[in-house]
């Protein structure tokens, strides 16, 4: 079977990636990690590419603080066609993507969210939910657009909020299941 061309794009400590990256060392998503790139130089998720001897590297983001510099926005498309990436997989990356990268992967740009869209997309969605009093949050994976957090939903998987769960509590417990969706998810890609 061909596998699917994974890029992996993120900011932080890359718990999502870990978990894809895991499955596909252990046979259970049939996917390829072709490349790992980040806009934060120290972030975690190039250290668990190089520990999967996944090829990565550090973006430099250019001036802007919530997007890329379009000169590195256009690199950035170049080194995923270059690596022949189907399949763009957002996993914690803080910025928003602009026409290049959704002209040039449409419909092929995920990301994961830790509510259930279109409830509380934006920042500290957990926290939003636990404010707003919900019983049941949890996490969605959506198609990129040029919103935030707007795409049309893939994917969700409920987690419940406990009557003493603090913001760290509630979090953790939306990011075991997002652990779980995540690499669902992309199985669904690599299937069709
Ligand atoms: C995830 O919780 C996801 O919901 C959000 O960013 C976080 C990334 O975490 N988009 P990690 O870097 O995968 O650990």
């Amino acid at each position: 079977m061909t596998k699917l061309a994974l890029g992996i794009l993120g900011s932080g400590k890359g718990s999502n990636c870990r978990a894809i990256l895991e499955q596909i060392r252990d046979g259970k998503l049939p996917a390829e990690a072709r490349l790992v790139l980040s806009d934060v130089f120290d972030a975690g998720i190039l250290d668990i590419a190089r520990e999967f001897n996944v090829p990565n590297a550090y973006l430099p983001p250019g001036n802007f603080r919530t997007r890329l510099e379009p000169a590195v926005e256009a690199e950035l498309v170049r080194l995923l066609q270059q690596a022949g990436v189907e399949l763009v997989v957002l996993a914690g990356f803080m910025r928003v993507l602009k026409e290049p990268m959704l002209a040039a992967f449409p419909r092929r740009i995920i990301n994961i969210h830790p509510s259930l869209l279109p409830k509380f997309p934006g920042i500290e969605a957990w926290k939003q939910a636990l404010a707003a009093g919900e019983k049941i949050t949890g996490c969605s994976v959506h198609y990129v657009d040029a919103g935030i957090d707007s795409g049309e939903v893939i994917g969700q998987r409920k987690v419940p909020v406990l009557g003493d769960d603090t913001p760290e509590s509630l979090h953790a417990r939306i990011q075991i299941a997002e652990r779980e969706l995540y690499p669902e998810v992309i199985a669904q890609f690599a299937a069709a």
